[in-house]
């Protein structure tokens, strides 16, 4: 495995939970891309990413859907495989898909196929104050979990579009509230999409696990984009909070090679890519 990560030019071992605790204490941003498939993994790998999400968003941008919500878990798992194939270094995570996590047993269940089969070394899930028991009994396993506050995508129907999360004052209480409920039931790390710049900032102060951001500010400890619209793949009218790296660049891995370098220098997000309370 090492041989391989130094023949890959990487002089750093593989990411864990450990290293992505130890980069939140030394303030060393996580730098964090989606990816679906074995090539594009090995590419975000290459470049540096330390986490690698296996994201439900493979609905839109791999399987053409408007939503995540059909995504199911026999596809999450095919995606994950070609990945895990893909990376050496980087830390693979893999969104748990709509409605396979109700209850603690169906939810326990597919964390363990989407571990076993799809080698994922992380679940995460779209969670709230409903979400709790289940992160609990996931925890209480010893299986590695992301808790994912803010814009929850998987709930679209229910919020009447993708939108800003945590504007108002009792809202951001809330998700607050929320995101050390999920600390306190296990989450080994959070994930805060669409919620204004300062409130990002505010959960990461009031948790000590690592927090990852899209579209939630420069204040946390590291962020994730999808890999298509980092590489200006995806078409029509993007979110404020995406930057395509392709632009001005000749290859992908050039361009995936400055987004981690942007993470990390913390020029990016800069503040036209976030949102105000
Ligand atoms: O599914 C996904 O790609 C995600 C990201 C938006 C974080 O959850």
């Amino acid at each position: 495995m090492y041989k391989q990560l130094e023949q890959r030019g990487m002089e750093s071992p593989p990411v864990n939970v450990g290293l992505l605790r130890e980069m939140r204490q030394t303030r060393e941003p996580i730098a964090c891309l989606t990816a679906y498939d074995a090539s594009f993994a090995q590419l975000v790998d290459m470049a540096g990413t330390d986490v690698v999400l296996v994201g439900d968003s493979l609905g839109m941008v791999i399987q053409g859907l408007d939503t995540t919500v059909p995504v199911t878990v026999d596809d999450i798992i095919y995606h994950s495989r070609c990945v895990a194939r893909g990376l050496l270094r980087a830390f693979l995570m893999v969104d748990m898909p709509f409605m396979s996590y109700t209850t603690r047993e169906q939810a326990l269940d597919n964390a363990i196929r989407i571990m076993q089969e799809g080698g994922a070394k992380m679940v995460k899930l779209e969670t709230g104050r409903g979400q709790v028991a289940i992160v609990e009994h996931l925890a209480k396993q010893d299986i590695p979990l992301c808790a994912h506050l803010g814009l929850k995508p998987q709930s679209v129907h229910k919020l009447g579009g993708f939108k800003v999360q945590g504007r108002d004052e009792e809202a951001a209480q809330l998700m607050i509230g929320e995101a050390k409920a999920l600390e306190s039931a296990g989450a080994d790390m959070l994930l805060l999409e669409c919620v204004p710049s300062p409130l990002g900032a505010a959960i990461r102060d009031a948790v000590q696990i690592p927090v990852i951001g899209i579209g939630a500010g420069p204040g946390v400890d590291g962020q994730i984009l999808v890999l298509y619209d980092v590489l200006g793949i995806t078409q029509g009218r993007m979110p404020r909070f995406v930057k395509n790296y392709m632009t001005g660049r000749d290859s992908p891995l050039e361009a995936l090679r400055a987004y981690v370098r942007g993470v990390k220098d913390r020029s990016y997000p800069a503040e036209e890519h976030g949102f105000s309370q």
